[in-house]
């Protein structure tokens, strides 16, 4: 399997509210909007190829062959909880996808994730998936959540998330070749208590404000 590789997201409106969520000042209420909007925007340049249907329409002026995604091509994925920061975001974009989650604790002392939930869209299996978590660390995380996404039949997932580290980024590479990822950067390291460096911090504890 060929590797998928990674897309950053280098627009200049995706690097302002990429700064915005960064500064440490940034309120709960300005993160958690900016994060939203930035999921809109990283799920925009995730989905450019995805496939579209013909359809015959009637504009006020002509009749017209025009396209839609179909019903039924695209499910959201978030991996609990800072992933429903940008899966909002997904669903301002694209309202009638069906959104699922799939709950992923981390073990503070081994780093690696344990499973708390799992819910999935019916029918997940036909659909393209766009799975949303902001942070890709160690890469346990969302290396566990596409398990979970095979295992349920998904055949192509698509990674979003706001920073990568180098580290996730090689788990991916290892753990899930044909999984393109999406971010808006790439930071440098993680630190010894698995955060991402320079980062933004605790994207959970920031969108919601239990910091
Ligand atoms: N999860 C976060 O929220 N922040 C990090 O820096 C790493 C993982």
């Amino acid at each position: 399997m060929t590797a998928a590789g990674v897309t950053v997201v280098d627009h200049p409106v995706a690097q302002h509210k990429l700064t915005l969520l960064r500064r440490a000042a940034t309120p709960p209420s300005l993160f958690r909007r900016t994060l939203r909007e930035l999921g809109a925007l990283l799920a925009y340049e995730a989905l450019r190829d995805l496939p579209v249907a013909a359809v015959r329409i009637e504009t006020p002026v002509a009749e017209m062959d025009a396209s839609e995604i179909a019903q039924g091509t695209l499910a959201v994925v978030s991996i609990l909880r800072a992933g429903n920061g940008l899966a909002d975001g997904v669903s301002d974009l694209l309202p009638d996808a069906p959104v699922g989650h799939i709950g992923l604790r981390r073990d503070e002392a081994t780093l690696k994730p344990e499973r708390y939930y799992l819910n999935l869209p019916r029918g997940i299996g036909r659909a393209r998936v766009l799975l949303v978590d902001p942070m890709l660390a160690t890469g346990g995380s969302a290396a566990d959540a596409i398990d979970q996404l095979r295992a349920a039949g998904v055949r192509e997932i698509r990674f979003v998330c706001v920073l990568a580290a180098p580290e996730g980024l090689a788990h991916m590479a290892e753990r899930h070749p044909d999984v393109p990822v999406v971010t808006a950067a790439i930071d440098s390291r993680l630190n010894e208590v698995g955060y991402i460096v320079p980062g933004l911090g605790d994207a959970g504890d920031r969108l919601y404000g239990t910091v």
